[in-house]
């Protein structure tokens, strides 16, 4: 019996040795140590033992039992050490690496050009007023002095809807008239941005979808002089102090006069250069006096009121002045050109 005991005991010792991971430590103590185990089963039994026997084997089974419990206490330990030691080289954070950089998003071109004409033309004390992208055929023509069939109305290629008078705005000019309604017979002097859609070739310097900036100022004795200082007080602060303007006679259905504005280029102040194609003058807005008919469309009576309108790009204006060649990046979204801004 007392051979059996030493022969358990190593039996168990070599075989805990070969135990790799403490999911076959839990197996090899159930074996082993557990109440199935051969040594408890001699303990249980030691009363059945013949008197003189009982006390060598008592002793020596609880000599086996001490022995296996320490060393499964020194390999459990062994092993959990053994684990984290594994776990700490497999989630070790190399802290030499370089960062990764976390991409920021950006405010687009267009929109932080708008945002300064909204800051210089606030100064001067226009409200942002907007009004809506899809128009009525009225709005965008009729109330702007264009009845069907005028000839004008071809200055914009339209984009039609399934609906007979229902236009995707061709400008934002349809907002005077909006604006006007609203304020009627208050002064007015807002600006109207917004988004405008043209059924137009796609080129470098033409895009089917473009945002404009309307100005409308309608009040008792406004003057042409009026429209010329805004015009030169907004170019100055979006292109510089020495900035020079000028009128250029022009034609739109909706204002009477009608003029183009032009600066002198920024590129060689009127020299000549690529840019103004060798003119020395940039083009930045159409504009002219409102209409004595769109004035009384807006609900003014034209004998009292007078007003003045000017229409402007904004992505022509970031074009100049950030040297942009082609109005296409604007709106195909490739982060290297967007990024930029
Ligand atoms: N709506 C005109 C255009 O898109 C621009 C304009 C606005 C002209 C206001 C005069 C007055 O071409």
């Amino acid at each position: 019996m007392l051979k059996q005991l030493d022969e358990i005991q190593e039996q168990a010792l070599a075989a805990l040795e070969a135990v790799p991971d403490l999911a076959e430590l839990e197996a090899w103590r159930i074996k082993h140590q557990g109440k199935k185990s051969t040594l408890n089963q001699i303990l249980r039994d030691v009363g059945k033992l013949p008197r003189e026997e009982r006390p060598a084997v008592g002793k020596r089974g609880n000599e086996v039992k001490v022995a296996l419990e320490a060393a499964y206490e020194a390999k459990k330990q062994a092993l959990e050490r053994g684990e984290l030691a594994e776990l700490l080289e497999k989630d070790r954070i190399d802290v030499t690496l370089p960062g990764r950089p976390a991409p920021l998003g950006r405010i687009h071109i267009s929109t932080k050009t708008l945002r300064e004409i909204y800051a210089i033309f606030a100064q001067m004390g226009f409200q942002v007023y907007t009004a809506r992208d899809v128009e009525l055929d009225l709005y965008n023509f009729e109330l702007l002095n264009m009845p069907p069939g005028h000839p004008a109305r071809d200055m914009w290629d339209t984009f039609y809807t399934t609906r007979e008078d229902v236009v995707l705005r061709t400008h934002t000019s349809p907002g005077q008239i909006h604006a006007m309604r609203e304020y009627c017979p208050e002064p007015i002097r807002v600006i109207l941005p917004g988004k405008c859609y043209r059924y137009e070739q796609v080129t470098a310097r033409s895009e089917f979808m473009f945002y404009q900036v309307e100005g409308l100022a309608v009040g008792k004795r406004i003057t042409m002089t009026d429209l010329k200082g805004v015009m030169a007080e907004f170019a100055r602060q979006m292109f510089g102090a020495d900035r020079r303007m000028r009128f250029r006679a022009s034609y739109f259905p909706f204002t009477e006069p009608s003029v183009e504005v032009d600066m002198d280029c920024i590129i060689c102040s009127g020299e000549g250069c690529r840019v103004c194609k060798y003119t020395g003058w940039l083009e930045i807005a159409g504009a002219g006096m409102v209409h004595p008919i769109v004035l009384q469309n807006g609900g003014y009576d034209p004998a009292v009121y007078s007003g003045f309108a000017f229409g402007m790009g904004p992505e022509r204006i970031a074009m100049l002045k950030h040297d942009i060649d082609d109005i296409r990046y604007f709106f195909s979204n490739d982060l290297r050109f967007l990024g930029q801004f």
